[in-house]
């Protein structure tokens, strides 16, 4: 192995310790770093590497519908066909307490609110549209509601915004996704007068609603590039991180859903990322009839991104009625159970992959603590950790609290792996229960920084 390859994969572990004493016994002596891997922005953004698990909120008028948030589009309606939407839009049981309440049992720590989706109805008391909550029978401002509750009690609230807009009349429609076909009878066609509108929105959203953490822009169809506005959001937001999908590269990256294969390739992500994902399989708005997601995808989904140091947006469609419907509250709620369980090895940890080459298996550790998260259905009841040859002092299976046990047997040769002797964890209960989520926890006395084994 050489040093190169040492390197390859330490850089891809994005850990920051000095990769010190290395030596050709394949153990690198180092000092961890305690969580610190992640490159800092050393201002007031730096929440979003404390707060790494976010609830992601689609709620507009398309809920009344219960389909889906971009049901204008996709059931390709004009404003005219839309409109009973907005007029039946009276959400009388919104109460954003009660969302916090379900977003922190779940141990999310902050939430992001879509302002403005693609049909370009607005959630909050805009002075420049009418086409906005408190012209709906409800009259009120749901943002206002949801920021109160959020200062109060001191829950970041992001914001989402769609640069796509279906109602606009100077938005160059041009039929592409989250467009109209042609610009309706009437509109006015007009960049610079629609880009205008956004500033003066974001500007809104930025000026009366106390502190933002985040912006998050979507839809960027018209690929728009002004890095003035993510610049006037800094300015009148220095705490908010802003998203990749706006009008400049932004803060961090977000991939979505299973798309990006990143989030399976890499061992570590260099660069912030927050991946997002939505309960349910086809919409990210309210439907009534939804697939939805199972716990083991959503955890062991969960699993990978904050193991590799990204941060994980889960997403709920609340009601037309304002509230998050019984089945969304009771995934959120045992994703949260699982999440208490195993939440140390997962917040304030480092990736720490390389120092395996199983790849069926996800690693963070803290100090000498090292955590090894069953991201595959397992096929045997052993775990095995080549080239590691350590043996931990006390290993416990987090999800249960039992301890699990672990050796450092002469392994048969099987398709000639190499090194054939190496840590496993044996015994895992793996008939007996679900093995969604499991994490076990192996505490050295000395655990290596890197091995950095050669890829099988
Ligand atoms: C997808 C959907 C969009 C949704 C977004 C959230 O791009 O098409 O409607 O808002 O995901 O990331």
């Amino acid at each position: 192995m050489s040093i190169s390859m040492t390197r390859r994969h330490f850089m891809q572990a994005a850990a920051a310790a000095v990769l010190s004493r290395f030596s050709s016994g394949a153990v690198a002596e180092s000092q961890v770093t305690g969580g610190s891997f992640m490159r800092r922005f050393g201002d007031g953004r730096d929440w979003f590497f404390e707060k790494r698990f976010g609830m992601f909120v689609h709620w507009g008028i398309y809920a009344v519908g219960g389909w889906h948030e971009q049901h204008m589009f996709r059931k390709k309606l004009s404003r005219a066909e839309y409109l009973p939407m907005m007029k039946q839009f009276n959400p009388t049981k919104f109460d954003p307490d009660k969302w916090l309440d379900i977003a922190e049992q779940a141990g999310m720590q902050y939430i992001t609110f879509t302002t403005k989706h693609v049909d370009g109805f607005c959630m909050w008391d805009t002075k420049q549209t009418d086409y906005n909550v408190t012209r709906t029978p409800y009259a009120k401002d749901t943002l206002a509601k949801l920021a109160d509750a959020c200062h109060r009690r001191k829950f970041p609230l992001c914001l989402y915004y769609s640069l796509a807009d279906m109602h606009h009349p100077n938005y160059p429609a041009a039929g592409r996704s989250y467009e109209l076909h042609t610009p309706e009878p009437g509109d006015q066609p007009d960049l610079a007068r629609y880009i205008e509108f956004v500033k003066a929105q974001v500007r809104e959203l930025c000026t009366n609603y106390g502190v933002i953490h985040g912006f998050w822009w979507d839809a960027n169809v018209i690929k728009y590039r002004d890095p003035a506005i993510n610049a006037m959001i800094r300015q009148l937001q220095p705490k908010a991180v802003i998203n990749n999908r706006g009008c400049d590269d932004g803060d961090f990256g977000t991939p979505e859903r299973d798309w990006d294969a990143s989030v399976n390739t890499k061992l570590a992500f260099e660069k912030p990322i927050e991946a997002c994902q939505a309960v349910g399989y086809q919409s990210w708005g309210w439907r009534e009839e939804e697939d939805y997601y199972s716990d083991a995808h959503l955890i062991r989904s969960i699993q990978k991104v904050l193991g590799k140091g990204g941060n994980y947006l889960l997403n709920v469609g609340p009601k037309a009625d304002g509230t998050i419907s019984a089945e969304s509250a009771a995934i959120l709620h045992r994703v949260g159970k699982w999440f208490s369980k195993v939440r140390e090895s997962l917040i304030g940890v480092e990736p720490a992959g390389a120092l395996t080459t199983n790849r069926d298996i996800v690693l963070t550790r803290r100090g000498d603590t090292l955590y090894v998260h069953l991201i595959k259905e397992p096929e045997t009841c052993s775990v095995f950790l080549h080239p590691l040859t350590n043996q931990p002092r006390q290993a416990t299976l987090l999800n249960t609290g039992k301890p699990v046990t672990c050796d450092v047997p002469d392994l048969p040769r099987l398709h000639s792996q190499t090194p054939d002797r190496c840590l496993r964890i044996k015994h895992l209960p793996v008939n007996e229960r679900s093995t969604a989520g499991w994490v076990v926890r192996l505490e050295f006395d000395k655990l290596p920084l890197s091995i950095c084994p050669a890829e099988r």
